[in-house]
């Protein structure tokens, strides 16, 4: 939790502070030397191998939808996420063995699948809900979410907030349950909050409608 950049400089300390947002408070020393790097996509098709058993050959994930799209989200989120993963940050052990720093080649590896799988043409297809309360779901989007997610869904590279567009409907029911839960514990804490209000149906009507934008 408070692996703020431990940076020497006073000013930069204080920029950090007074552009203080939960986001960059979780960044770590480890996730902003990854960033910094410069990925290579082609180097990361040699790892990729790895990921396709579950995340498919295009990086669409399986087909029943519990394992998420990765295809086309943006490189930074990987990189992020792979990193929780591999700290146990975010609690996921069917990937302990993927997020491995030895496995991936390091740091380098990791951003280079990371620009690999971003690389990929985004999920045209992924599995839906029910369709039977898509306006509520438009409507607790439009009003609750944009301000971080973006009006289509598009996410934030720069402040690392992930695609939802593209994205399977029972892994986006799955992590806003856990999110809401305090189950997935590398969430921002202002989503966390928001989500404290919403019902089953509420997170089964917003994920049927980001599974369709
Ligand atoms: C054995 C199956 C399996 C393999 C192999 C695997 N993953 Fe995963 N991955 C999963 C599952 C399951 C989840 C969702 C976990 C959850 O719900 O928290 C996941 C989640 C992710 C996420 C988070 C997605 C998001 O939207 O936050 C990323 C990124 C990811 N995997 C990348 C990779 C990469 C890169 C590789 C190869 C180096 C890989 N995975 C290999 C099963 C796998
Ligand atoms: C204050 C900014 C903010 C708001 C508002 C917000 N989110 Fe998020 N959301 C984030 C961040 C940051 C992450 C990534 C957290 C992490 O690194 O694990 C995230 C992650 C997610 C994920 C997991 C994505 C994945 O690929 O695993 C889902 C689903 C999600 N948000 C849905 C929503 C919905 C639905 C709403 C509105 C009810 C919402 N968010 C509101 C910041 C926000």
């Amino acid at each position: 939790m408070f692996s703020f950049f431990s940076f020497s400089s006073a000013s930069l300390l204080i920029a950090s502070l007074i552009f203080y947002s939960p986001v960059y408070a979780e960044i770590s020393k480890t996730l902003a030397e990854a960033v910094a790097l410069t990925p290579d996509p082609e180097a990361g098709t040699k790892i990729y191998p790895l990921c396709a058993a579950c995340h498919g050959e295009n990086g669409f994930g399986q087909q029943q939808g519990e394992y998420p799209s990765i295809a086309g989200q943006h490189q930074r989120v990987i990189l992020k996420q792979l990193l929780d993963i591999q700290s146990k940050k975010r609690i996921n052990p069917t990937m302990y063995a993927f997020s491995d720093l030895e496995t991936l080649g390091g740091l380098q590896g990791m951003a280079d699948i990371a620009a690999y799988a971003a690389s990929l043409p985004l999920n045209p297809s992924p599995v839906t809900g029910s369709g039977k309360q898509l306006q509520n779901g438009e409507t607790l989007y439009l009003q609750q979410c944009t301000s971080c997610h973006g009006e289509r869904a598009q996410g934030n590279a720069e402040l690392f907030y992930p695609r939802l567009s593209n994205q399977h409907y029972p892994y986006l029911v799955r992590e806003l349950r856990w999110i809401r839960d305090g189950i997935r514990k590398n969430s921002d804490p202002a989503m966390a909050q928001i989500l404290q209000n919403f019902s089953n149906d509420d997170i089964n009507a917003v994920a049927d409608y980001l599974s369709r934008r």
